[in-house]
């Protein structure tokens, strides 16, 4: 049975904009784009929206839904009450392009930063077994589908423009993470971590955690361990020792 649903839209563009009411016919088993498209197609053909898949797996349609960074295509009208006002609006971090659409270029400039994984020089194909925990370990943020909801979340950047220019944000630390647990990336990975990615910026709230939709434990298994390993290398007697007699 469908039933009148409730949308309140933030439309305009970079030189600003407001939210605007909308009826749309909602049906069962639909989700947030699903009615985002009926909108298009029925009353506002110039709305702009950013989607693909609509299965969860492109990372396009990311945008908030009532004030919470989410996926259009994930979000199921079910989790709203018939009554309910559901507001729609693009990712606040990140500059508005034009309605729901924004410029997310900020995060490859930020994934361009991060040196790329560099094997040790002269090591032949078949030298180097990697270990099954070792792939393991990785596998997971290998999940990531560049939706950037965790990086418009992150409070870092979110309610602070003034920090994009240090803080690679978690997306991007958890790339580097992922090349320091490589056990075949040699390049230096701690000490950038903390002075050129930010890693020190990040305070652990786990917000970043919350809305990821691949569910990836991006705190407790990537941001945290990089943490500590940073701690170690810096404050660590015999690893200071080991550093400065071994360094590369
Ligand atoms: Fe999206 Fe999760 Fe990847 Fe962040 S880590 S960009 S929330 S899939
Ligand atoms: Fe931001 Fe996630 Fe750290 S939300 S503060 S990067 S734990
Ligand atoms: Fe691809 Fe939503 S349209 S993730």
């Amino acid at each position: 049975m469908g039933y009148d649903a409730k949308f309140r839209v933030w439309r305009g563009d970079a030189d600003g904009g407001d939210l605007q009411d909308y009826t749309v016919l909602a049906n069962d088993g639909e989700v947030v784009l699903d009615i985002i498209h009926r909108l298009q197609a029925t009353q506002t053909p110039d709305l702009a929206v950013r989607w693909n898949c609509k299965a969860g797996k492109c990372g396009s349609c990311s945008a908030e839904v009532n004030g919470r960074p989410k996926l259009l295509c994930m979000t199921r009208m079910s989790t709203f009450t018939e009554d309910e006002v559901i507001t729609v609006t693009p990712m606040r971090t990140f500059p508005v392009i034009r309605d729901l659409v924004t410029d997310v270029s900020f995060n490859y400039a930020k994934a361009r930063e991060i040196q790329s994984f560099t094997p040790p020089e002269g090591l032949k194909a078949g030298e180097y077994r990697m270990k099954q925990v070792d792939v393991a370990r990785s596998q997971e943020f290998r999940k990531c589908i560049e939706c950037f909801l965790c990086q418009d979340t992150c409070h870092v950047v979110r309610d602070h423009e003034e920090n994009k220019q240090n803080f690679a944000g978690p997306r991007f630390l958890m790339r580097v993470a992922e090349l320091d647990m490589h056990p075949l990336d040699v390049a230096e990975r701690r000490d950038s971590a903390q002075s050129e990615h930010g890693l020190g910026l990040c305070n652990i709230t786990k917000c970043c955690t919350d809305v990821c939709p691949e569910h990836i434990k991006i705190t407790d298994n990537a941001l945290i361990p990089m943490k500590e390993r940073v701690v170690d290398r810096h404050y660590d007697p015999l690893v200071w020792l080991g550093n400065k007699l071994f360094r590369r």
